[in-house]
This record gives C-alpha cells, sequence and structure tokens, in this order.
C-alpha cells in the first residue's frame, strides 16, 4: 500500500484497518491545518509510562512522591493506588461497575491532600525533583502546534496545578495549549483547601467535554480532531466538539499488551506500544500541516 506515513508501519503501531487511517488522514490532509485540533490526554499520554524499568509518575503520584506529604499520607496513596489502578485497567470489569470505584479512589485521595495542608509555592520543586517525563518528541510536538496555531486541549484527570507546572519546566506551555483538569483551590495564605469545580476522573471526561462548551464553540471551525489518549476513557474526550467531520484516534497502550490489545484496537484508529515516543503523532501533525 502507498504510504503516506511511514512511521506508521513500524512494528510498535498497531492498526485494525490502516485503509481508513490513510482515508481519514487525506481527509483531513485535503481540509487543511487550519480547520485541525487536538485533543490529549496528559499522564501516561503526554508523559511516559516507565524509564529505566520504573514506573514514571501521574501528576497524583508526583505529590505522593514529594516533600509537601508525610510520610503516612504516601503510604495512604500508595495503598490506595495498588487498590485501585488494577481496576482502572481491568477490561474484564464494565465500566458501570468500575466507576463508582474510579470516584470513591480519586475522593479519597483528594481528601487526603487536602489534609495535607499543601503550599502552592512547593508543587514547582515537587514536579522539579519528581521523575515525571514527557515523551520522547514532545519538543516537536508542541512547537509544531504552536508554530501553525494549531489549538492543543490537554484534557487530564490528573492536576491541573501539576501538569501545567511541568510543561511549563519544559519550556512548551505555549498559548495555543488549554488545560481542562482538577484544579487546586488555595486559601488566602497559599495553603490547599478544595479541589475546584466538578471532579474529572478517567470515565467522565464526556461530562467534562459537555461542560466546557464554551471551547469546543470557539473551535467550531476546526472539524477534525487528533485525539490521544492511554485510556479508553480518553475516548469521550472529543464528546464535546462541535460539527465533528473527522477524528483520528491513537491510543498508547502502556500496560497488560495481551489482555488489552484487541479492545485497544477495536477502539483506537492507531495503537503505539511499548512505551511509545511521540514520532507518531508528530509525524502525522508533519503530515497534515505539508511540513516534511
Ligand atoms: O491525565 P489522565 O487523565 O491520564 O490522569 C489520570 C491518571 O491518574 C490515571 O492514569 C490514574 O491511574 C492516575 N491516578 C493516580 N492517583 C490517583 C488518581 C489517579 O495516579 N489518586
Ligand atoms: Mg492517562
Amino acid at each position: 500500500m502507498k504510504t503516506m506515513i511511514p512511521e506508521l508501519s513500524s512494528e510498535s503501531v498497531w492498526m485494525k484497518d490502516r485503509q481508513r487511517v490513510e482515508e481519514i488522514l487525506q481527509s483531513m490532509s485535503k481540509d487543511g491545518s487550519n480547520t485541525l485540533q487536538v485533543i490529549s490526554d496528559f499522564d501516561l499520554t503526554l508523559t511516559r509510562f516507565s524509564y529505566n524499568g520504573k514506573r514514571c509518575p501521574t501528576c497524583h503520584n508526583i505529590l505522593e512522591g514529594s516533600n509537601a506529604i508525610s510520610n503516612e499520607a504516601r503510604q495512604t496513596l500508595d495503598d490506595l493506588l495498588h487498590t485501585y489502578y488494577p481496576i482502572e485497567i481491568d477490561i474484564s470489569r464494565p465500566v458501570e461497575e468500575k466507576l463508582p470505584l474510579m470516584v470513591e479512589w480519586w475522593t479519597k485521595a483528594h481528601e487526603l491532600l487536602v489534609q495535607q495542608r499543601i503550599k502552592k509555592d512547593e508543587l514547582a520543586e515537587a514536579v522539579r525533583q519528581s521523575e515525571a517525563r514527557l515523551r520522547e518528541g514532545y519538543e516537536c510536538f508542541f512547537d509544531c502546534l504552536h508554530e501553525h496555531a494549531i489549538p492543543l486541549l490537554i484534557f487530564s484527570a490528573g492536576i491541573g496545578d501539576i501538569l501545567e507546572e511541568v510543561i511549563r519546566q519544559a519550556n512548551v506551555f505555549h498559548p495555543n495549549v488549554k488545560v481542562i483538569s482538577n484544579y487546586m483551590d488555595f486559601d488566602e495564605s497559599g495553603i490547599l483547601r478544595a479541589f475546584k469545580g466538578e471532579l474529572i476522573h478517567i470515565y467522565n471526561k464526556r461530562e467534562g467535554a459537555l461542560l466546557n462548551t464554551g471551547h469546543f464553540e470557539e473551535l467550531r471551525s476546526r472539524p477534525n480532531v487528533l485525539l490521544m489518549g492511554d485510556s479508553l476513557g480518553d475516548l469521550d474526550m472529543a464528546d464535546g466538539v462541535q460539527d465533528m467531520k473527522n477524528i483520528l484516534k491513537i491510543g498508547f497502550l502502556n500496560d497488560k499488551l495481551k489482555e488489552r490489545k484487541q479492545s485497544y484496537m477495536d477502539s483506537y484508529d492507531v495503537v503505539l506500544v511499548g512505551d511509545a515516543s511521540l514520532e507518531v503523532p508528530n509525524a502525522v501533525i508533519r503530515f497534515l500541516t505539508g511540513n516534511k
């Protein structure tokens, strides 16, 4: 088959229907990059899953590993992770069964973080000290979208203040980036007192998307979407997009490859395995912006 994007031929790229992927790309390319918007999850999608055999932290884990919380709280958060993460990634359980458990996880974790009286000015240091890593190729990803004025929505069930700090410290928090996430609410003395707004967890991104109609209304002239996620819950992030024409869904399959291969291939158009870099999304963006 004629290869528009050679990077798609790699062994670590799985596609159920390559022809369909090429058709979507052709149609999006014809419309031009001024009709494109990118919607991406953050944790374990824009950041790595592991490095040198060690798990990389999510936004929550960054705080968990920092001096901003006590040893006892760290242990409790770790116990919560070990209880609930296996449930998050278990494809044998239906979403309806997992949903209340996920709410329970996020709620317990956020309550515990609030009890820790975390200070706003401790966050930057927590991120600096952490092992969080954006995926290889992140400079090109963020810079290229910025250069072509393509809006990037980062839609995360993590912690907005932390993820902003990660991309700020990496010098890629450009003005074309908008974040929807769980934001911390600090009191006048800069101490965490609550989380703002509706909780976003792994399985309610649809509701989160529908609450942000203003954002999607502004982007009405961009009906072509590149969506990137690592969880099946991320597939709902584009539900607020108005008059959608094409969507290309790229999924990072980080963990339990064998068990989850089929469901990821059924849901995502392109599946990237083995803690992939951003090479494939970057190649797609290059193709859509006409940059070779
Ligand atoms: O950015 P994203 O939507 O991926 O953020 C959700 C991630 O945060 C999930 O991968 C989940 O495992 C993780 N999480 C965590 N600790 C919590 C709650 C969620 O590490 N207390
Ligand atoms: Mg994620």
